[in-house]
């Protein structure tokens, strides 16, 4: 495995990957590496001949007052255990490298960022539409990974690659929870156990909400209030839970096959999200 952290070493790595007819596959992460990120590794192991993994803490994707400044990093750590995963290239890039200085130049994603995330993080898509895209064009990939978790960053990845004609197949890989539902995230760290407790609340809501629309409750306000009720008589904080079709992230008003609950909470001063579709 080769830790590159300069952008031209990176395209050489690929285009020699390349060269020797192998498809190259992307994982790009901020760190602080769990199974969620390994199971994503796994997939782009199978599907592809060539993985890079990106370790990038994205400044432009945190708002002022965020948790830029102590968001978990684990480099050397995510290193050890990527290398374990027979990842071909950890490209770790020093900021200037992905934000030269002056850097003023952002892709903007509109239409699919205008509720959920997009509504409580003014900005943070920006900061990922634009690091996302750099990354793409730095690593250039045939294949790029990403887990369902984040179901709207997924909407606005594969919109973007679609008005801007990046030659990459999006992968989405399913969520992957602890034993309780718990969907890992790397700021599942901040919670205290009894925080930690409690926050099983927010998937067991959402997948008693699904379970409701499997067995025909359709009306999307319902299923949606019926989350919300659980999560207030835990004393979590609900930002929103919206009940949406997975590609425009617009409302529906009944759910349907494919259509996602997706809430936002939180649960002390921990932020967290989560998403679960009617099969
Ligand atoms: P990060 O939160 O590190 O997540 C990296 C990738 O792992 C994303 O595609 C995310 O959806 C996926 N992931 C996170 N938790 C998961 C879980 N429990 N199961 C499956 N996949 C999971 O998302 C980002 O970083 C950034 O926004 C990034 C795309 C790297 C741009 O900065």
């Amino acid at each position: 495995m080769r830790i590159v952290r300069d952008a031209l070493e990176l395209r050489d790595a690929v285009r020699e990957a390349r060269a020797s007819g192998k498809t190259v596959g992307f994982v790009p992460t901020m760190g602080a590496l769990h199974e969620g990120h390994f199971s994503l590794v796994r997939q782009a192991r199978a599907e592809t001949g060539f993985v890079v993994v990106s370790i990038f803490v994205n400044p432009l994707q945190f708002a002022p007052g965020e948790d830029l400044a102590r968001y978990p990093r684990k480099e050397s750590e995510d290193a050890a255990a990527l290398e374990r995963e027979g990842v071909d290239v950890v490209y770790l890039p020093d900021p200037a490298a992905i934000y030269p200085p002056g850097f003023s130049t952002a892709v903007e994603v509109s239409d699919v960022t205008e509720g959920g995330e997009g509504a409580a993080r003014p900005g943070h898509f920006r900061g990922v539409a634009t690091v996302v895209a750099k990354l793409f064009l730095q690593v250039s990939p045939d294949v790029a990974f990403f887990g369902r978790k984040d179901l709207q960053q997924v909407a606005v990845v594969r919109r973007m690659i679609r008005d801007l004609d990046f030659p990459i197949r999006l992968v989405v890989g399913e969520t992957v929870r602890e034993p309780d539902g718990l969907a890992l995230s790397s700021r599942n760290a901040y919670l205290s156990p009894e925080e930690r407790r409690i926050a099983a609340a927010l998937p067991r809501a959402l997948f008693a909400a699904r379970d409701a629309a499997v067995r025909g409750e359709r009306n999307a306000a319902l299923l949606a209030g019926r989350v919300r009720r659980e999560l207030e008589a835990e004393n979590i904080g609900v930002e929103y839970v919206d009940v949406v079709d997975p590609d425009t992230m617009k409302p529906v008003r009944e759910a349907v096959s494919g259509t996602a609950l997706a809430a936002a909470v939180r649960v002390g001063k921990t932020r967290l999200i989560d998403n679960v579709s009617v099969p």
